[in-house]
């Protein structure tokens, strides 16, 4: 329509609400028309007769006389019979379109609008109100819903228009809800991706804290290598004094030779398995195993127990006499027990510092079976842990030893191995003077 025309073109305006009228005002007339306003559907209807406007948009919900009241009374005069009506509502029930086309109005625009979608209604409606006239009168029609009967003298054209106004809102809607669902659809697939994310940092801080605190134990583990080797390394130097001795004797035959050779040979093997043991320990379980849990026990009472029984302290094991075999991480279940058993030395160490005592430690590892399930004990005689501190020894960089002594991130660890990665259950008990930690599996 062109604008020319527009200009001519007056639309009464029903709303009780002054802002919202101020709002559409200035936009209906941004579009050329002139508006005329009025708050409520009585003032409204007098208005109407008074301008007889191109159009009439009105409110439904509004003080003396309701938008579908106006309507009715607009409806029911012959001169303004044929104005297009628009009603302005929320539509929240199916009542609201029966009202609508009782009360004989052209078209719904459902709250909230766009400017488009009200504009390219206005301009339908305006130019179809010719052909609207022309239309024959309404049958009445009977409508029941809920437990009223209606009757619905609107015409064909009107009541189509009524129906596709609100079917267009619905499918407006349903694409709106289409593209929430594909937004939806979009961020869950982001909000997956970020927890995917989290967690595999999550795993490897983790397995950077577990090699951190294998390394911290590397100190000990090297003193436990040294011992390990000065034994061998003794050997073969007094082999190596005893050459020059049985040269000068004149024993150096053959038989001799070989004899030192096979001394030399089992001494560096046995220092090369040190070596390999620890090394081996050293690198990460990659991927769950069954694996014997006494092997493993036995694994490192063996590398260790030379180095702790030079500090005083006796390792002892009380297996069940069946094999064990379970699922797991062994190198990652062996720091747990070298972290138990480091624990234990620490604790018997200070125990007998306090009384200036040499240490007469124990530490004892057990494993049992009752009712299929398995049990594995490290417990010592170091004096048990105090009552205060038993809660939080689990925490991360809990510690009551001093700076450069403990971390606090050994139990921490052997915690997480234990229960997030294996699945079973660590737990502390204190008795008596004694400690004692138990592995459910
Ligand atoms: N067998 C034990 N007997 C008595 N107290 C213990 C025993 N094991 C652990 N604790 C207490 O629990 C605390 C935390 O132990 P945890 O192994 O987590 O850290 P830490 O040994 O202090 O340091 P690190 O990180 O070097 O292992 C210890 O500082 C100690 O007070
Ligand atoms: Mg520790």
């Amino acid at each position: 329509m062109l604008n020319e025309e527009k200009e001519r073109l007056k639309i009464l305006l029903v709303e009780d609400s002054a802002s919202q009228a101020v709002l559409l005002k200035r936009m209906l007339e941004s579009h050329n028309y002139d508006v005329e306003t009025a708050d409520n559907g009585l003032t409204g209807s007098i208005k109407a007769q008074e301008i007889v406007p191109a159009l009439i948009i009105s409110d439904v919900n509004m003080p003396v006389m309701n938008g579908y009241e106006m309507c009715k009374l607009i409806k029911a005069i012959d001169e303004l019979k044929y104005i297009p009506l628009i009603l302005l509502t929320q539509l929240s029930n199916p009542e609201d379109i029966i009202y609508g086309l009782e009360c004989g109005a052209d078209n719904f625009i459902i709250k909230p609008y766009t400017e488009k979608s009200l504009m390219s209604r206005i301009d339908y409606l305006l130019a179809t109100s010719r052909i609207r006239k022309s239309d024959g009168a309404g049958v009445g029609i009977e409508l029941s819903l809920g437990s009223k009967t209606y009757l619905i003298n609107s015409e064909k054209r009107q009541i189509l228009n009524l129906l596709v106004s609100t079917y267009e809102k619905t499918l407006e809607q349903n694409r709106q809800l289409k593209e929430k669902e594909h937004e939806l659809t979009l961020l869950n697939a982001v909000l997956e991706q970020r927890v995917q994310e989290e967690i595999m940092k999550r795993l490897e801080k983790e397995q950077l804290l577990i090699q951190q605190s294998k390394m911290a134990e590397m100190g000990g583990m090297i003193n436990a290598i040294a011992h390990q080797w000065r034994q061998p390394l003794n050997v073969i130097s007094a082999l190596a004094q005893e050459l020059d001795d049985s040269y000068e004797y004149g024993e150096l035959n053959k038989e001799y030779l070989v004899d030192v050779k096979d001394t030399i040979l089992t001494q560096v093997d046995f220092m090369t398995k040190t070596v390999d043991d620890f090394s081996d320990f050293l690198r990460p379980s990659k991927e769950k195993m069954i694996f014997d849990l006494k092997g493993s026990v036995e694994d490192i009472v063996s590398m260790f127990s030379p180095y702790f029984l030079k500090n005083g302290i006796s390792l002892n094991t009380d297996f069940l006499d069946e094999d064990v075999s379970v699922l797991g991480y062994p190198n990652e279940f062996k720091q747990v027990i070298l972290n138990l058993i480091n624990n234990s030395m620490d604790a018997i160490i200070l125990k007998c510092s306090k009384v200036h005592q040499q240490a007469e430690g124990r530490i004892d590892i057990g494993i049992t079976k009752e009712n299929e399930k398995i049990k594995v004990f490290v417990s010592d005689n170091g004096g048990g842990i105090p009552a205060d501190i038993i809660d939080k020894i689990f925490e991360p960089y809990f510690t009551t030893k001093e700076l450069n002594k403990g971390t606090g991130i050994g139990l921490y660890m052997a915690k997480t191995i234990i229960e997030n990665h294996m699945g079973w259950k660590l737990t502390a008990a204190s008795f008596e003077g004694s400690a004692e930690f138990i592995i459910e599996i």
